[in-house]
């Protein structure tokens, strides 16, 4: 017998049925995108190496997996561009016969009602594989900012040009929200959004991406761009001058070692919220489901979190199984 009056803890959690009508965050497909690669090639698709279950995909071939995403319900897709040539000038970035440009345009004819954003960064595009132009100096090189801006904006309108409704900078440069904002604006793009990689930290989740996209810098590190990891101020005020310059939805990068952040950005900002669950992450869940691991219930659970920690929108490439898992309705 209880000797004074108490929450029934225990005896709710016992029935699965009253434990989802007391679950405070609803993890749904909706909140999900699925980050896709799609690479300048005549093959349809082939395997990613260092991402199991994961494709480069031509733009032709894209379209199979975006159908198989839009009957999951999942509303929006983000685009990755893998050029066949790099340059010094990231100029297959800004080419209205870019890859990206390309698969946009196809997808937003086939699938009217998908939401479609696009990466919009210079690394995939560079000889180097730095997010700007680098300058040799006499210590080394330097990134620059305000030329490396300057393609940014470039890249943003020739991918809202093709048909993105939001454009993605992940470069970390300074300025440039304010400034994809100001082309998007003077070219007739009011209603292009921005998705601004704002609090972006400087981190080894990256690694297994950087092999999908061929983008892994040739020399020196992302360090003079990236945050550092022991910041939190530091992602809070790149996150307020991110809104400031008219990003619609800012993002926190890599998720799970970095919900802190989610929840103070949430908590503080009351704007809307994309993590990203990055490829490191990714690979993490898919090796411990090859070593035995429930990958459905470490899936859902790392999501959940996600979406607990105060993220709108999560950005993960488990989209389209956990769409399918979702979609099974069986309680967590
Ligand atoms: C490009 C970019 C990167 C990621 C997204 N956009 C790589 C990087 O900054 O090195 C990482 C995504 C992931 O790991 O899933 N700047």
């Amino acid at each position: 017998m209880m000797k004074f009056p108490c929450y029934r803890a225990r005896r709710m959690r016992r029935t699965p049925g009253l434990r989802n009508l007391l679950a405070e965050t609803s993890l749904s497909a909706r909140s999900f995108v699925a980050p896709l690669f799609v690479k300048d090639m005549k093959r349809r698709g082939e395997a990613i190496r260092a991402m199991p279950g994961q494709f480069r995909y031509s733009p032709d071939g894209l379209l199979f997996e975006v159908e198989k995403l839009e009957r999951l319900k999942v509303p929006a897709v983000l685009l990755f561009g893998i050029p066949q040539k790099k340059d010094d000038r990231a100029r297959g970035a800004y080419s209205g016969e870019g890859v990206v440009q390309k698969a946009v345009r196809k997808i937003r004819k086939r699938f009217p009602g998908l939401v479609v954003m696009t990466d919009t960064c210079l690394c995939e595009y560079m000889s180097h594989g730095h997010c700007g132009i680098v300058k040799k100096t006499r210590n080394g090189y330097e990134v620059l900012n305000d030329e490396s801006v300057e393609l940014i904006a470039r890249t943003a309108l020739s991918q809202a040009e093709a048909g993105a409704h939001f454009v993605a900078p992940s470069d970390m440069m300074d300025g440039r929200v304010r400034a994809v904002r100001k082309a998007l604006d003077a070219n007739g793009f009011e209603q292009t959004g921005i998705l601004s990689y704002a609090a972006k930290y400087s981190s080894v989740f990256y690694g297994p991406f950087r092999d999908a996209a061929g983008s892994a810098p040739r020399f020196g590190d992302r360090k003079s761009y990236q945050m550092d990891a022991r910041n939190r101020d530091e992602a809070l005020r790149e996150m307020a001058l991110d809104i400031r310059e008219g990003a619609d939805i800012v993002m926190v990068k890599p998720a799970l070692a970095y919900l802190d952040i989610i929840r103070e950005a949430k908590d503080r900002f009351r704007f809307p919220l994309a993590a990203y669950n990055v490829s490191g992450e990714y690979v993490m869940a898919k090796w411990a489901a090859r070593e035995g691991w429930d990958e459905r219930a470490l899936v859902l659970e790392i999501l959940n979190s996600i979406k607990r920690a105060g993220a709108d929108v999560i950005i993960t490439y488990h989209a389209k199984d956990a769409a399918k898992w979702l979609a099974g309705d069986i309680p967590i």
